[in-house]
């Protein structure tokens, strides 16, 4: 239905402009949040790649609840301060995991997981939701991706 994905010639931070333009057009307008995650999730793995993994989990009374994502099935609930994702929710900050294996604590939904990029959705200086994107590729992200999905977590916090 949509065919919005950047063109991936791009250099990277003007493809993650290109992303984060899409993602305010794909929420314009509408207000629900499931809806909007779901989208969100899936121009995110048309337009990343060389992801396994890409959605949203909440903040739901104290800790993350999986959200609307594409990828395998995924652990459920996560523990604020736990894994990187509940890292990046107790912290407030983005997580850049290079090597999922060296970081104490990550949770494996998918063993083919190497690298990881979590990162918060701030209300009001408060986490609603953290965005997670796995790779199977070693030091698949950047700062150039953190910065980028950054963009993306404050479409995403006008909805949240
Ligand atoms: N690896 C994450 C758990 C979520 S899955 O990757 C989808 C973590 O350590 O928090």
């Amino acid at each position: 239905m949509f065919d919005i994905a950047p063109p991936s010639d791009l250099p990277k931070p003007l493809a993650y402009t290109a992303l984060a333009q899409s993602a305010a057009a794909l929420i314009e307008g509408e207000h629900d949040p499931v809806a909007n995650m779901a989208n969100l999730a899936a121009l995110i793995w048309m337009s990343v790649p060389r992801l396994n993994w890409a959605g949203f989990y909440r903040m739901v009374e104290g800790e993350l609840v999986l959200g609307p994502f594409i990828g395998k099935p995924a652990c459920i609930r996560i523990p604020v301060g736990q894994g990187v994702c509940g890292t990046a929710a107790a912290l407030g900050a983005t997580q850049l995991v290079t090597d999922v294996h060296a970081f104490p604590g990550h949770i494996a939904c998918d063993a083919q997981s190497r690298s990881e990029l979590v990162v918060p959705v701030l209300v009001h200086g408060r986490v609603r939701a953290v965005i997670d994107l796995d790779s199977p590729e070693l030091a698949r992200f950047d700062e150039e991706d953190a910065a980028g999905i950054e963009l993306v977590a404050r479409v995403a916090s006008t909805f949240l």
